[in-house]
């Protein structure tokens, strides 16, 4: 960095110590302790975002995403953000204002899923669930029926907040009975739950880099199927948010790679090396 010339806000350097962040054992709701081989190869020299280097370390990165969502769907990415960038970019590219989406609440997390819905002017029917418990199928079906023409059921697959891990199955059927998508929250439960996307029936599911994964936060993988992207593609207006509009993402990713933000080389390493580890 050049040294910056200062105003009347100076501070000398030498005032300033060097960072040494303290050792903690993470076991909470947030990030983990992340292995060294991870910590090792996110120092290695970053490559430019435009790099052919780079969009070849980006499509093998994609491959092992599919292997670890165990899915064959094209449009499979990472955002650049946490786990709730993954929530946000795929609600927000699905609903449209006035759309209805049924909520699962199981607790906190999957409970954002109402407000990010909210705010992306969609009408909410939130089944909320007492907390560490799941959410009966009985009560999806009759929600479905209250409400005909809903585009999207979601719901988490595991719930941080409560330690609850939600069966699926029947909540897969009944959503795709009423031909809604089937839209899942896998922040904390991918590569730390049995996952398997295509074989579920998932239509779109996020995920974050540094939960059950355990590399750095900063990516949300997320996938969606063929039905998924149909929807994307016939929105009657295009998706609200720049940042995280999933088909220039996918570009970005595994397309033509056209610029479409500064994605950081080093934590994709870093998830490369989690996903690898993990294999
Ligand atoms: C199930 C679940 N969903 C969403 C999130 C939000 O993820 P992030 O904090 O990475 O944005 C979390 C975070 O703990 C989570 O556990």
């Amino acid at each position: 960095m050049t040294q910056l010339v200062a105003g009347h806000l100076n501070i000398q350097q030498d005032t300033i110590p060097e960072l040494n962040p303290s050792y903690r054992l993470l076991l909470g709701p947030g990030p983990c302790n992340v292995d060294p081989r991870i910590l090792r190869i996110a120092s290695a020299p970053q490559l430019g975002h435009i790099d052919p280097e780079f969009f070849a370390i980006l499509e093998e990165t994609t491959q092992m995403l599919r292997w670890l969502f165990q899915t064959k769907n094209e449009m499979t990415l990472c955002v650049s953000g946490s786990g709730f960038s993954g929530a946000e970019a795929v609600l927000c590219n699905l609903l449209e204002e006035g759309d209805t989406i049924i909520v699962g609440s199981l607790g906190f997390f999957s409970g954002m899923i109402v407000d990010i819905s909210q705010r992306a002017g969609a009408h909410v029917v939130n089944l909320e669930t007492e907390l560490g418990a799941p959410l009966e199928a009985d009560v999806l079906e009759q929600a479905f029926r209250d409400h005909p023409g809903t585009k999207i059921f979601a719901t988490a697959i595991a719930e941080t907040s409560t330690g609850l891990l939600q069966p699926l199955e029947e909540l897969e059927r009944i959503t795709h009975a009423h031909g809604a998508l089937f839209v899942v929250d896998a922040v904390c439960g991918l590569g730390g739950v049995p996952m398997n996307v295509d074989e579920m029936k998932i239509d779109a599911c996020y995920a974050g880099s540094q939960k059950s994964l355990g590399a750095l936060p900063g990516l949300a993988p997320v996938t969606l199927n063929e039905q998924a992207v149909q929807v994307i593609k016939n929105r009657k207006k295009p998706v609200q948010s720049y940042y995280l509009d999933l088909q220039s993402l996918h570009r970005y990713w595994n397309g033509d790679h056209s610029y479409h933000h500064t994605a950081c080389s080093n934590i994709v390493y870093g998830l490369r090396e989690a996903v690898r580890i993990g294999m």
